[in-house]
């Protein structure tokens, strides 16, 4: 039972329990008309200490078509921790009002200390360049519902692999799949953090290899993870110009890839796909987008212990 827990980073649900979540999602995919009360009388808060389009929009949309309510902010300085409120202090007077509340904080484990101080589920919608779960759930669905199964895949992910916390979660969600391959493709200084090479891919036996080229591992691929290079956690701007276009998915490199290989991308997009890879059929993000919003209904019900 999900009902009453948090979700702060990927492995806090079993996989029969994301399996529990995604077939949710699927059902609602199917027939939305049926949870439109689902919530009613509902509210969840969101509190965002960074900016976001997708996730907070994804949530209140989410809430909104189950027939809950939504409070919060999405700039901290119009709320009291301009006047010093603790995370701690925040969350327990969230807790008075709200059901269930999603948090996006730049410091790491920030969700975390808000879990540890009330009795209210909590979400991390991204800490820092740690974590971000719901949209590794995301993702999950999206390669669910077009591969069909997560096991015997190649999955490449490209270009902030440092900085880039949809990657980190992704790779540490995906980890507990049956012979799932990683192709790491980033410069050397975006390359992924110690911790997640050693603590997750080297200890849980999984086959990675780390390469610059985009070109020579596109053809190996079944998913092809895009990410933006994370501007606002570089601590010099000239590292960040000499860096960002390191990597552009263009219509001749799509040429190189299986013709079953899907295109994710957690969004926003800066310069690392051309526009014009949109309408070709493997490109899915904007099918994640729409599907991150389902699975977050589904991950709502669960928490709120509402049946579906
Ligand atoms: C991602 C994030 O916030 O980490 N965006 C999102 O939630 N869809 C990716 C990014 O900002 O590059």
């Amino acid at each position: 039972m999900l009902k009453g827990r948090n979700l702060l980073e990927p492995m806090d649900f079993s996989l029969s329990e994301l399996e529990e979540i995604f077939d949710l999602a699927d059902r609602i995919i199917e027939e939305p008309a049926k949870y439109v009360h689902a919530c009613d009388g509902k509210l969840l808060a969101t509190l965002f200490y960074e900016p976001s389009t997708r996730t907070r929009f994804s949530f209140e949309a989410a809430m909104l078509r189950l027939g809950g309510q939504i409070i919060g902010f999405s700039e901290p300085n119009s709320s009291s921790v301009a006047k010093g409120e603790s995370i701690a202090d925040t969350i327990k007077t969230v807790a008075c009002y709200a059901d269930l509340a999603v948090m996006r904080h730049p410091k790491e484990g920030a969700p975390k200390v808000a879990a540890h101080s009330t009795d209210m589920p909590v979400i991390n919608a991204g800490d820092g360049g740690h974590q971000h779960p719901t949209q590794t759930l995301t993702d999950l669905l999206t390669i669910r519902r077009t591969l069909g199964d997560f096991d015997n895949i190649t999955v490449g992910c490209c270009g902030d692999l440092k900085f880039g916390r949809t990657v980190h979660s992704l790779i540490k969600a995906l980890s507990r799949y049956k012979n799932v391959k990683f192709v790491l493709i980033s410069p050397e200084e975006l390359r992924i953090p110690e911790y997640v090479r050693k603590e997750i891919l080297i200890k849980n036996g999984i086959e990675f290899e780390e390469v610059r080229s985009m070109q020579e591992a596109l053809p190996k691929l079944d998913v092809l993870y895009m990410t933006r290079v994370q501007k606002e956690r570089f601590f010099n701007e000239e590292d960040y110009i000499r860096l960002k276009d390191t990597y552009i998915l263009d219509k001749p490199k799509m040429k190189l890839a299986k013709e079953k290989m899907i295109v994710l991308h957690p969004l926003p997009r800066v310069n690392e796909i051309a526009v014009e890879v949109d309408e070709d059929p493997r490109a899915m993000y904007f099918v994640q987008a729409k599907n991150g919003m389902f699975v977050r209904m589904a991950l709502i019900m669960s928490l709120l212990g509402i049946e579906g």
